[in-house]
């Protein structure tokens, strides 16, 4: 399923650095983390959907999925004290929830009509399906089919843009590592067609420990997601009760002095001798969690990831804004649901020509053109005459 939807992937992608490659044109910086958001959507909509949702309904989307994100991560008030839930409604907390959860309610009921006049193989279409025939032993309707799509969306947006963004904020600090990765990517992906690209990606281990260094230290999903306990266990001398919710702080723990050498170090070299993976055998490294509540896109998440990467650096040579140095650039993070950058990561992108040559003549002008050649010019020469007249030649 993931190979198929390769052509979402590159297409998506190729368009990322199009409309890059327009920013840096005015040499203007270019807000990497929008860009990133809206091609982690675009892709997620994609495969969900077959098709993009509008510009509008994305920018809605995002704009209530923020809010969402950001009001219902980590703890409420009323988790630490149960009894004392009415303290988030005293703090609006519980109103501004409602507002976002109607804002996004409005996007789905637009998503869904659509797919309902459009019936095809989308996710939405078969869940539809599913529910008209009632084929499920368990009551199945639209505010069910609306989670789904929020946890897809949710889940496969943020997350991997975030990652992307993190990544691309260390490589900014650590000129030593953007260097030795771009060589790589620039090295393997020369002279290989864009189709290629993503094939090619087994090809670049530094680019992986590179992703996987920067997940290290920068997990998007912190706390993991909340698991309920169930039954009674005994975990390191503690006895944790049935019921119990747990948090896992997987920030905490991949930093550890006792796992990690230097953790606050980015440092991708550590990963060279191949004994960390991301199945979790080892405890101390679970960007996407563990056991059965474990990351189930993380292979479609990866994917992505790696390819967004690649290609930023392969065509783009990058540098701060406004005399910016690395050691000035703001890590602050927000910690809701995931931890994203505080500030949205700017930078100026320059075209490495000769690569951005190759391909940026978009692939369909450019068929469109070589295909239709003789009709062009069959056209243009019935044309002239009219041309002629109306200039007064
Ligand atoms: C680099 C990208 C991604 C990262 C780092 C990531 C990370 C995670 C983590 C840490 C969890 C919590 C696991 C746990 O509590 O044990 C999670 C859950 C989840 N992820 Fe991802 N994820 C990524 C991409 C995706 C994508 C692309 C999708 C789907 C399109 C996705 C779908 C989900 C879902 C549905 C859950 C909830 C699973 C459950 O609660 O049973 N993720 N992810």
């Amino acid at each position: 399923m993931v190979r198929k939807l390769a052509p979402v992937r590159n297409n998506e992608t190729l368009s990322l650095v199009r409309k890059i490659h327009v920013a840096s044109k005015c040499k203007e910086p270019v807000n990497l983390g929008k860009v990133l958001v809206s091609c982690a959507n675009a892709i997620t909509a994609k495969a969900a959907f077959g098709q993009v949702c509008s510009g509008e309904l994305q920018d809605q989307f995002l704009s209530a999925m923020d809010v969402g994100l950001k009001i219902s991560g980590g703890m409420s008030f009323g988790d630490l004290f149960p009894s004392m839930r009415f303290v988030d409604v005293i703090t609006g907390a519980r109103r501004r929830l409602w507002q976002a959860r109607w804002q996004l309610d409005i996007v789905f009921d637009k998503i869904i009509a659509h797919c309902e006049a459009h019936r095809g193989d989308g996710l939405v279409s078969v869940l539809l399906r599913i529910r008209d025939n009632g084929e499920l032993e368990f009551p199945f309707d639209t505010t069910n089919i609306k989670a789904i799509i929020e946890d897809m969306f949710t889940a496969g947006t943020e997350t991997t843009s975030s990652v992307a963004e993190w990544v691309m904020s260390e490589l900014m600090k650590n000129a030593d590592v953007m260097a030795k990765a771009q060589d790589e990517v620039r090295r393997v992906f020369g002279n290989k067609s864009v189709q290629d690209h993503e094939n090619l990606l087994e090809e670049l281990p530094y680019l992986k420990m590179v992703i996987k260094e920067g997940m290290r230290l920068h997990p998007v999903v912190p706390l993991l997601v909340p698991h309920l306990c169930r039954e009674t266990c005994d975990i390191g001398g503690f006895e944790v009760v049935e019921g119990t919710r747990v948090m896992v702080n997987t920030w905490a723990m991949a930093r550890n002095p006792e796992h990690w050498h230097d953790g606050e170090k980015f440092w991708p070299e550590r990963f060279e001798d191949g004994k960390t993976d991301y199945k979790a055998s080892r405890f101390d490294y679970l960007p996407f969690g563990a056991g059965r509540r474990r990351c189930p896109g993380d292979t479609f998440g990866l994917a992505v990831l790696e390819l967004i990467v690649a290609r930023l650096l392969y065509y783009f040579d990058w540098s701060l804004p406004n005399g910016i140095q690395p050691d000035e650039i703001n890590m602050d993070a927000i910690v809701g649901a995931t931890m994203r950058r505080k500030y949205q990561l700017h930078l100026v992108a320059s075209p490495h020509t000769m690569i951005l040559n190759e391909y940026l003549i978009d692939q369909s002008v450019y068929l469109l053109l070589v295909l239709n050649f003789p009709q062009l010019c069959l056209c243009l020469v019935t044309c002239i005459p009219y041309l002629s007249h109306s200039n007064g030649l």
